[in-house]
């Protein structure tokens, strides 16, 4: 019998972001230095975090992938460190736009894909938290955030739309674009309803002039801390370094 659930109301989804993103918290443990994403899931996980240096006396640093961040974290008064300051961190937690049942990710719905992916790379491992909207069969759907220098966004909209059978679009348009934390443009590029190979894609992407970095985060994530019906469920991926 196929059961249909009913849709989710904008409650239902903010409660399930908060389920989830308070139990990615769970992951971080006294002394660590941790990568803070930027979002309105990972934003439930630094709310907790903030609760339990308060309460629990946690000694621990964020590291922001944000300005966004930034400024949430420095209002919550969570110690932070400049990414250049950190020597080694022990963990990133971030939201994700899908992820596939590989862990790999499309990221950079907020914008903010270079700074997570450089704390991300910068980690000895990566949660994501998400709700169960996000987990996909295979990425692809959501149009692929691709961060471009803001000078020569046209000719690297160009590069792309050789390789992209969809529409690659100016994120905001051309009047009032979209600027990034680094003050780059983003192109959204709707290379779906799938990608068949995001290594691939993600090294042609690289590879065109005026690309700052693409969307596609492939072998980086570790676990996904999903809320899916009222449940939170973490996925570990086998092989990966939280085993
Ligand atoms: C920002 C991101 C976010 O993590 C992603 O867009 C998910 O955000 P949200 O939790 O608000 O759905 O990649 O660049």
């Amino acid at each position: 019998m196929h059961v249909r659930r009913p849709p989710r109301g904008v409650a239902g989804v903010e409660s399930l972001k908060e389920k989830a993103g308070v139990s990615a918290c769970g992951f971080v443990t006294d002394g660590m230095v941790v990568g803070l994403g930027t979002g309105s899931t990972v934003r439930y996980t630094i709310i907790e975090l903030a609760r339990r240096i308060r309460q629990e006396d946690l000694k621990v640093s964020g590291v922001p992938t944000s300005e966004d961040t930034r400024q949430l974290a420095e209002m919550l008064e969570i110690p932070l460190l400049e990414i250049q300051d950190a020597k080694n961190l022990d963990l990133t937690i971030d939201g994700a736009d899908e992820f596939d049942s590989n862990f790999d990710l499309i990221k950079g719905g907020g914008g903010a894909l270079t700074r997570e992916k450089i704390v991300a790379l910068a980690s000895d491992a990566m949660v994501v938290v998400a709700d169960d909207s996000k987990h996909v069969g295979t990425l692809g759907a959501f149009p692929l955030p691709v961060e471009v220098d803001e000078m020569t966004w046209e000719s690297t909209r160009k590069g792309i739309s050789a390789l992209c059978p969809g529409e690659v679009s100016l994120r905001g348009g051309t009047d009032d674009p979209y600027v990034t934390d680094n003050c780059g443009h983003i192109l959204d590029c709707s290379f779906g309803p799938t990608i068949s190979d995001p290594a691939a894609l993600e090294a042609k992407i690289r590879s065109i002039g005026g690309v700052v970095e693409a969307g596609l985060f492939v072998g980086i994530c570790d676990a996904v801390v999903m809320a899916s019906h009222g449940e939170v469920s973490t996925l570990v991926k086998s092989g990966g370094r939280l085993n």
